[in-house]
């Protein structure tokens, strides 16, 4: 059974009235009519150049925005329908990973709170436990203790995503988006992100849905790619297939445009 099932998923949003007159107003269909299985275990790669819809799908598969229509389970529930205490619930299961950990981080918290307040909203332990959670979890993601007392700006890019990882890892997720984790950094530094995200994946048994515009990063993490071109899905398949025998010519394109990269 898919641990996350999407269907017939449509994100439309209003670009608000139309400056030409006539009061209409124009959207965009940022996904449009997508479906899509993510297995347990699986690294589900999204590819697409930017603008195709790729964010607002990863967004819409955790429920951090609502779609126009489709469905989607989540563990075979219906993650739609799920009230407010199921959500909170489910929210434990199902974290995301941003491109820009920077953005994403409190620049007023030291790490240590950034990474226990998943833990503070929603388990409650004492407060000795908690710093050895802490603790555990900045280890995990290759960090030194003292990193706790330190603040995000005296951190390096990749440094910094491993903390966004040790909070995204707190409440011990089994699903993790992953929204270009590695595109705003260096190639090597990228390349120790991915096989940090690869040695947590064997480790926790996560499933990932790892979103990048850069095939070679996929191509290295990916069981599956999955290919969007303007709010839709155009192709998916085994990483293999899709990468020597890509069926849509936006594929090929994509492959084309991305040079061999040494990971
Ligand atoms: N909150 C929003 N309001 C209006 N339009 C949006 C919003 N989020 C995304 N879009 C639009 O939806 C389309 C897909 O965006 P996005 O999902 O961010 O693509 P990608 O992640 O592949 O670059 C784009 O045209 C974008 O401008
Ligand atoms: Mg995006």
């Amino acid at each position: 059974m898919a641990l996350v099932e999407i269907r017939n998923l449509v994100k439309i949003f209003p670009l608000g009235e139309s400056i030409f007159g006539g009061g209409a107003t124009s959207q965009v269909r940022a996904v449009d009519d997508v479906s899509l299985d993510i297995s347990p275990g699986e690294t589900l790669g999204l590819v697409g150049e930017s603008g195709s819809g790729k964010s607002t799908l990863g967004r819409l598969a955790l429920r951090l925005i609502e779609p126009t229509s489709g469905s989607i389970k989540f563990d075979g529930g219906d993650l739609l329908a799920a009230g407010a205490g199921e959500m909170r619930r489910l929210r434990r299961d199902m974290q995301i990973i941003f491109q820009d950990p920077f953005g994403s981080l409190d620049p007023r918290m030291r790490v240590e709170e950034i990474v226990s307040e998943p833990l503070i909203i929603h388990e409650s332990l004492s407060l000795s436990v908690r710093r050895s959670r802490v603790a555990e979890l900045l280890r995990t993601v290759g960090l030194d203790q003292s990193a706790g007392r330190r603040f995000p700006h005296e951190f390096s890019g990749g440094q910094r995503q491993r903390i966004g990882i040790a909070r995204a890892l707190a409440l011990r997720p089994r699903f993790i988006v992953a929204d270009e984790p590695v595109s705003a950094l260096d190639v090597s530094v990228g390349a120790q992100i991915v096989n940090l995200l690869a040695q947590l994946q064997r480790e926790f048994g996560l499933t990932y849905l790892f979103i990048s515009h850069s095939m070679p990063v996929v191509r290295y993490l990916a069981t599956r790619i999955a290919v969007m071109y303007r709010g839709k899905l155009v192709e998916v398949g085994p990483t293999l297939q899709i990468t020597t025998q890509p069926s849509h010519p936006y594929t090929r394109t994509l492959l084309e445009a991305t040079p061999e990269v040494v990971m």
